[in-house]
């Protein structure tokens, strides 16, 4: 209570820092995904639900794409809640690093036809657990295959008979060798109607830079801003993609 020319008024100061209360309400539903098994068997494995199904993911701690990062929570998340406005039924996607492999199948679940992609090394667990997840549980059989960023990408996914309408990625930019390899093979892949969906957890500053660069030839839009986890999720499509009415009036 304070006085205000002899008034007493009742009065509270409320201090709301932009996005804090969301972030946190946010990240909590994400993390909430996550459970570990009860009791402990043979073979240790994660626990995820999404989809309203239980989803079981063996890491391996020898590689640093064998573990789930919570960027692949992030995008999950995202995919899941805004199934309607983004849907992924019949469409055709690419997952770049994919990892253990989380967002190839809650993608998958989702009705995708994926091809899940990352390096040889990784495949055999990749294989391992998008088989034991979506076995009998979607239309359509993920592809899990090699694509090393940069390197035969034209050879691989020829533009003329690749056309994605959606290329997801997790936790791809970070402190590696190969970050223009990774800009040039979201060039190669995303073509005038594909969009990005791409989780970017913020470590360093050369990760700045690469959105920065990123900026040049994609038009961004951010969808989530999750300060509490140092990620953002962004949309990106090409920047020189025509306009629906300039494609309808050069038709
Ligand atoms: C930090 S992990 C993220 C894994 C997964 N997306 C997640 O969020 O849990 C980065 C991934 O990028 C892959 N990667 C790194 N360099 C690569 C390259 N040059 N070509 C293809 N994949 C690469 C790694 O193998 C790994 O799976």
């Amino acid at each position: 209570e304070i006085s205000i020319g002899g008034r007493e008024i009742n009065t509270f100061i409320y201090f709301k820092i932009p996005g804090a209360a969301e972030d946190a309400e946010l990240a909590k539903a994400i993390m909430s995904r996550n459970f570990r098994p009860s009791v402990i068997g043979p073979e240790s494995w994660e626990g995820y639900v999404f989809s309203d199904m239980e989803i079981r993911i063996k890491e391996s701690t020898d590689l640093y794409g064998a573990v789930l990062w919570p960027s692949a929570m992030v995008l999950c998340h995202f995919l899941e809640t805004n199934r309607d406005k983004y849907n992924l039924t019949d469409k055709n996607v690419m997952e770049l690093g994919a990892g253990t492999g989380l967002v190839t199948i809650v993608s998958s679940l989702l009705g995708a036809k994926v091809t899940s992609t990352d390096l040889p090394d990784l495949l055999g667990n990749l294989q391992y657990n998008v088989m034991r997840n979506t076995k009998g549980r979607c239309k359509y059989t993920p592809l899990v295959t090699e694509l090393i960023w940069g390197q035969d990408v034209e050879q691989r996914f020829p533009r003329a008979t690749h056309c994605f309408d959606y290329i997801l990625a997790a936790d791809v930019v970070y402190a590696h060798p190969y970050l223009e390899e990774l800009m040039d093979t979201f060039d190669h892949l995303c073509q005038e109607n594909t969009e990005i969906l791409w989780a970017m957890r913020f470590r360093l500053d050369p990760e700045n830079s690469f959105v920065d660069r990123f900026r040049q030839r994609f038009q961004l839009e951010e969808l989530y801003n999750l300060p509490s986890l140092s990620i953002k999720l962004y949309r990106a499509w090409r920047k020189d993609r025509r306009t629906k009415d300039q494609g309808e009036a050069a038709a």
